[in-house]
């Protein structure tokens, strides 16, 4: 879609041969004729395709009984008749290459093309270091990969090396170790094209490429560079092609660049180069093509930028402290010649400015992710070149005009995330020749569509979330093309039609239903086509089975729906998927052992809120990917499987209201990356013991064994170690991880994670959708815990929440708790707590609730600054405390008429509940459950007034 064209006329094809004059050249030599045949044979041609003029499969043509210099891609030397130009681009070629290739015996080669085909992932053969007349060598865009060998650095007359983009797009890429850069580049010294995009090479980008003075194109696409990007290079005095992209950790900075300069085309995209937009770009008379998107600039884009009269591509991402005004950049309307703009991401505010239309040449729009705001303007519409408009994520309003269909060229519209308001008769847009993509999602319009041939089959991706459709639009039955498809939010009732997932759209790889009205699928099929990536069905009314997804499914949600029944096989078969999230039905049965078969794969595992029972099995935990598992409100039994232990990238884990027999699991210390664990309702039991690791749970910060069955001391050492909880400075970003598989593309295909939990917290049980990577709290409630608050625990400053009721608890409240400065929720309460409440508590200045009730405290309590905003309910039930704002005053207080309550008088009697969790017990103490209602409802919270009895202390 977006600017081939663009690179067409940057494409450096080295190779050039054709017309070669034949008439007085001697015959090729034979034995290399016979190497080429061997070659030739070692090669299936595969996928052959007609389509493309620039593609053929040209060894087909070669045959025995002709002069090899005749061939297809070969040319020979006119006098030796030796093989000097093997031109194989494009070819089909089908398999591997090593240094027994037949290729290696053609020792006159000058010139050597083997880009675009599939070499397997074979090494770079050695060998291809004998060919020492080289001076073209393009092995590009062939599935080469492992080590660059250091051979062809012996290749010192090489001008043309291009080893770019052998991806998969995953992991199998070329690697160049940092000393073989600096060697290729002391040996090449006279290359005038270098391409090493995506070869992987951590390494800094030595000044000595500074050197190579005949260079005019160095393309470092992705390379892993790092370091500061000798800015010398800038200065090559024939450099006309440079680009660094998406090398995020190499840093610089632009230079004044020179008047002379015959720079045309400067990538820089996705780099950290930081500092000003040097103004000196403005001179630069060839430039064509910018591009310094997602880079660390900061200050604002200068107004020389107008003097680029040969510009086509502005690309420009700046980091300022303020906002711009987009009229600010009024030069930008003066680039006639401007083919593409972007400025996504620039905080842009303010309208497009009518003299935009100047701009006639403009093919692509992005202005995506700004503040700009205005309804879209008639002048748009004198842009009938464009074939891109993005203006998604701005502030644009009123109704999209239905001039919008004088854009006959329009490609892709993309206006979701604005407050765009009124009807929008889909079919339209549908009309739209060209259009391939459509995105209207969350604005405030009303979708609607009526016809069921409205356009022709060309629409690739469609957004239409939060679009007020009640039904599925119809047009889409006939655009087969579809590949992503978001209809999500909207009040779609009823059965998902057989035509949405029986294999109509044959390249669908997203599909998002999430919050309709859905109550099932018209039949009982697996959903076709047989390669997706995601389906979410999420928050639906879904009945039955949950529907079968193809094995190629890297995420698979179907969480709050109305499922039935156990967990089906099929489930077994989706080895490539990373997110499975089944939460919130009504699945039944136990954990199958088959499950282990797609635990490699798996990121995160939500079967929460289900009926499953029965143990945990340990082979559902041998992936080393695992970042969160969530199993919490089932009836799981047996021991926390050990295996989790072998999770090290694990960080979020949930087996809450379970009935997990188990001691605690201080084995998951060692998972470096654990942040949260929740193990609160089980039938967790035993005491803590003494951890022999000095550096477990680093970095824990949420923490919730409450209402179990543990008993002990909490042993000093325990608290030792939680490094993270000791830090009050912290990310106040939410934890949340993008769910893009890492060699994927494009993110537009995978959805994000935001973590969430119940817990308690200031007393309320609340749903957190969201957590916050800061959030601390410890919430060792309602167990059996004995003997005195350890001291460090005062050591845990980061600490926001710290439980310890319903314990038995005894010895004074230590004083170090004044310390967790970031406290806003204390609760000691139901615990034989004893002695003075330390005045360094009133320290606490966030703390905002606060429970000491039921212990054997004694003494006043403590005034000013928070603790004059604690009421009794703080602090009754402690039989020897006293105070101004308690019932019981103390002695030199006026009013000692008010008796204090005491345990007795308590039980039974309605209690003002207003803030805690309410628990049903019965006389051994033992905690059996929580009065949580429907707690899984996003985004309510639950808490219980009065009417239930409190538990007795457990004694
Ligand atoms: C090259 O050929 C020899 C003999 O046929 C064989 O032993 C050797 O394994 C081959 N080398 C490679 C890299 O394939
Ligand atoms: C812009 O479009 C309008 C309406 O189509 C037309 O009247 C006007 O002449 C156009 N202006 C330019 C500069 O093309
Ligand atoms: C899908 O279902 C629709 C409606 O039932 C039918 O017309 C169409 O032929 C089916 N397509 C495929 C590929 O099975
Ligand atoms: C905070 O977390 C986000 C997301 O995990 C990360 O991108 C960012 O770099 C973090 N910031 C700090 C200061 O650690």
């Amino acid at each position: 879609m977006s600017i081939h064209l663009l690179f067409l006329y940057l494409w450096l094809h080295p190779i050039g041969a054709h017309n070669l004059s034949r008439s007085m050249t001697p015959l090729c030599l034979k034995d290399e004729m016979s190497a080429l045949l061997q070659f030739k044979e070692r090669y299936e041609i595969t996928n052959v395709s007609d389509d493309d003029p620039l593609t053929s499969p040209k060894t087909l043509s070669w045959k025995n009984d002709r002069d090899c210099c005749s061939w297809d891609g070969i040319k020979c030397d006119e006098n030796t008749g030796h093989v000097i130009v093997l031109d194989l681009g494009s070819s089909f070629l089908n398999g591997s290459i090593d240094n027994n290739s037949t290729l290696f015996q053609l020792a006159h080669l000058e010139k050597l093309n083997l880009n675009d085909n599939h070499f397997h992932y074979s090494q770079i053969p050695s060998r291809v270091g004998d060919l020492l007349r080289l001076t073209h060598l393009d092995l590009s865009n062939s599935y080469f990969s492992g080590q660059v060998p250091t051979e062809i650095f012996k290749l010192t007359r090489l001008v043309y090396l291009n080893l770019c983009c052998n991806s998969d797009p995953c992991e199998r890429l070329l690697e160049m170790k940092a000393t073989d850069l600096r060697s290729l580049v002391q040996n090449l010294s006279s290359l005038e094209v270098l391409r090493l995009g995506l070869v992987q090479m951590s390494s800094e980008v030595p000044n000595t490429l500074a050197n190579l003075s005949s260079l005019r194109s160095l393309k470092m696409r992705g390379c892993k560079l790092y370091g500061v990007f000798p800015s010398a290079i800038f200065h090559l005095p024939k450099l006309q092609f440079l680009v660094v992209s998406e090398n995020n950790a190499l840093t610089g900075s632009l230079p004044d660049f020179n008047s002379s300069s015959p720079l045309e085309l400067l990538c820089l995209d996705s780099t950290s180069f930081s500092g000003e937009l040097s103004s000196s770009i403005g001179i630069l008379p060839s430039l064509g093509y910018l591009d310094a998107t997602d880079c660390k600039f900061s200050g604002s884009i200068p107004a020389s930028f107008a003097n680029l009269s040969n510009l086509e591509y502005l690309g420009v991402t700046t980091n300022p402290l303020t906002a711009q005004s987009i009229s600010s950049l009024s030069w930008v309307w003066k680039i006639k010649k401007l083919t593409i703009l972007d400025l996504f991401h620039n905080n842009l505010y303010g309208e497009i400015p009518p003299s935009i239309r100047n701009l006639s040449h403009l093919a692509e729009l992005h202005l995506v992710g700004n503040q700009l705001s205005g309804t879209i303007l008639p002048q748009l519409m004198n842009l009938t070149q464009l074939g891109l408009l993005n203006l998604k994520q701005n502030k644009f309003y009123g109704e999209i005009p239905s001039s919008i269909h004088q854009l006959q060229n329009l490609q892709a519209l993309a206006l979701a995330k604005n407050d765009f308001s009124g009807t929008v008769e889909l079919d339209n847009f549908v009309k739209l020749k060209h259009l391939e993509l459509l995105q209207l999602s969350s604005n405030r319009l009303a979708c609607r569509t009526s016809s069921v041939n409205a356009g022709l089959p060309r629409l690739q991706i469609l957004g239409l979330a939060s679009c007020n459709l009640r039904e599925f639009p119809a047009f889409l039955q006939n655009q087969k093309d579809v590949n992503w498809l978001d209809l999500s939010d909207n009040n779609i009732s009823g059965e998902v039609p057989f035509w949405v997932w029986n294999g109509t759209f044959k390249y669908m790889q997203y599909l998002n239903l999430s919050h309709n009205f859905l109550t099932g699928l018209d039949r009982y099929y697996p959903i076709n086509p047989s390669i997706m990536y995601t389906i979410d069905l999420s928050h639906n009314m879904l009945k039955g089975p949950p529907p079968e997804a193809p094995p190629s499914i890297l995420s698979y949600i179907v969480s709050n729906n109305r499922l039935t029944g156990e967990l089906p096989p099929w489930i077994c078969n989706l080895s490539s998927a990373t997110v499975l999230d089944l939460s919130s039905n009504n699945l039944i049965g136990k954990l199958p052992i088959c499950l282990g078969n797609i635990s490699k794969s798996l990121v995160i595992l939500n079967l929460k809120g289900n009926n499953f029972h029965g143990s945990i099995p340990e082979v559902l935990l041998r992936g080393t990917q695992l970042r969160v598992i969530d199993l919490s409100d089932n009836q799981l039994q047996g021991k926390l499987p050990r295996s989790l232990a072998n999770c090290k990238m694990l960080e979020f884990i949930n087996f809450a209201n379970n009935s997990i027999v188990d001691t605690f699991p201080s084995w998951l210390g060692s998972l470096p990356e654990l942040h949260v664990l929740i193990l609160r309702s089980n039938k967790f039991h035993g005491a803590i013991e003494r951890h022999k690791s000095s550096s477990a749970f680093l970095k824990l910060r949420i923490l919730d064994l409450s209402i179990n069955a543990f008993v002990g001391k909490l042993p000093m050492e325990f608290f030792q170690s939680w490094n993270a909880m000791k830090s009050k400075m912290g990310n106040f970003t939410y934890m949340h991880r993008n769910l893009k598989p890492k060699c994927y593309l494009d993110l537009t295909y995978y959805g994000d994670w935001d973590f969430s939990m119940i817990v308690a917290y200031k007393g309320l049980k609340l749903y957190y959708p969201k957590i916050l990577e800061v959030f601390t709290i410890i919430d060792l409630s309602s167990n059996l815990f004995k003997g005195e608050i350890p001291d460090v625990i005062g050591d845990l400053k980061g600490l926001q929440g710290l439980n310890l009721s319903n314990n038995s608890f005894t010895g004074h409240i230590p004083p170090s708790l004044g310390n967790l400065t970031a406290l806003e929720s204390l609760d000691l309460s139901w615990n034989k707590l004893s002695g003075q409440i330390p005045r360094k508590l009133t320290e606490l200045g966030f703390l905002s609730v606060l429970n000491m009730s039921y212990n054997n405290l004694t003494g006043s309590v403590p005034r000013g600054k928070q603790f004059d905003t604690f009421s009794n309910d703080s602090f009754e039930g402690n039989l020897g405390l006293c105070g101004e704002f308690i019932y019981r005053k103390c002695r030199d207080s006026r009013d000692t008429s008010k008796q204090p309550s005491t345990h007795k008088e308590d039980l039974g009697s309605p209690i003002e509940l207003n803030w805690k969790i309410v628990l049903l017990g019965y006389g051994s103490g033992l905690v059996i459950g929580v009065v949580i209602g429907n707690a899984f409802i996003p985004w309510k919270h639950v808490w219980f007034k009065g009417n239930a009895r409190l538990r007795q202390q457990p004694r």
